[in-house]
């Protein structure tokens, strides 16, 4: 069956999901009678295509990879140009895949971008942070008053799965405590700190290369980013409405130096950047910072850009996943995952 996705943001995250839309071509046709039929894209930087016939995806992601753009892809009676509302509120599209740069503090763009989707009958999948963080509870009730469908799966340790997790193989429990490893960036760089003497810069700069970090880094040593995180965890899981600035405390690790990681480690000892929230006497506690953990507790060895998390239930006790918290792949596939949901429930 066909699905028209039009895409919104078309850097790492965007890219890994054409990838993958491309390496499963068959494999999703056979198994989902999933065929996706591209009919718009938008991005920022890279410009915008509108073209409701589809758009060749594999030929699409070439031209993208090689020349940057995207505004210049060749299809007949395409219209380029349109900024990323317009593409929305022209696109006929089943789905709507958001994917452009977070910003917490606004949420802006993803959130416009959400919203009018949702008015024009669109599922949406996003791995955008900052509508989730900051507009979760207004954007599941616009869903809901719009009947169509909403999947977050990726904001939280990208492609390792969380929510699914939790509606399905957790349902009946009862979450009182959630705690971990909640960014790729800081754990990559503290683990090559630590085993290879790199510096912190160079450390930072590998993790952008890698396309770990945020667009603006800061988001991502300054503990941002693991805040919206646990914001979101809190949200979502634990049914509370903060916002980031209700959290006790957000510290990131641009004051941890080489000389106090060799120091731990000469104690037996390794610095985790840890977020945890959990509900105490009806309130919920937020924080990130980072911890220095004996080498013997199992977030101690938790290396690179892998991220992990326990949740502590009252029917299943302590479970912990542990997967990819970053990357291009990992991230495309939390897409996939939620779109592949949302054609089957659709
Ligand atoms: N910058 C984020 C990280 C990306 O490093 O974890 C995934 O949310």
């Amino acid at each position: 069956m066909q699905r028209k996705i039009v895409l919104i943001g078309c850097g790492v995250v965007g890219q890994g999901f054409l990838e993958i839309l491309v390496k499963k071509k068959e494999l999703l046709a056979n198994k989902f009678d999933f065929e996706p039929v591209l009919v718009g894209v938008a991005d920022m930087m890279k410009g915008s295509i509108l073209a409701q016939d589809g758009i060749d995806i594999p030929a699409f992601l070439e031209h993208v990879k090689a020349k940057g753009t995207v505004h210049d892809f060749p299809v007949e009676s395409a219209i380029v140009g349109l900024n990323s509302i317009d593409i929305l509120k022209q696109a006929e599209a089943d789905i709507m895949v958001e994917v452009t740069y977070t910003d917490i503090k606004t949420g802006e763009p993803a959130s416009s971008h959400i919203r009018t989707a949702f008015e024009k009958g669109m599922c949406v999948a996003t791995t955008n942070k900052g509508p989730i963080t900051l507009h979760f509870k207004e954007l599941v009730d616009l869903a809901k008053k719009n009947n169509v469908l909403f999947k977050y799966e990726g904001v939280v340790m990208s492609g390792t799965p969380i929510f699914d997790l939790l509606d399905y193989c957790l349902a009946v429990n009862d979450i009182h405590e959630i705690k971990g490893i909640l960014n790729g960036t800081t754990n990559f760089m503290l683990t090559k700190m630590e085993d290879e003497n790199m510096s912190y810069q160079d450390a930072l700069a590998l993790a952008q290369k890698l396309g770990y970090a945020e667009a603006d880094p800061t988001a991502d040593v300054e503990g941002f980013d693991a805040l919206a995180k646990v914001i979101i965890l809190s949200n979502v899981v634990l049914g509370g409405s903060l916002k980031p600035s209700d959290a006790k405390e957000r510290i990131g690790i641009s004051g941890i130096t080489i000389e106090d990681i060799q120091k731990a480690k000469s104690e037996g000892m390794r610095y985790k950047l840890i977020g945890s929230t959990k509900l105490e006497n009806g309130q919920i506690i937020a924080s990130v910072k980072p911890v220095k953990l004996p080498l013997s507790d199992p977030l101690a060895g938790v290396g690179g850009a892998v991220n992990a998390l326990t949740f502590k239930t009252d029917l299943s006790g302590d479970i912990t996943i542990l997967g990819p918290g970053a990357g291009k792949l990992e991230t495309g596939f939390a897409i996939m995952i939620d779109v592949i949901n949302m054609h089957q429930e659709m």
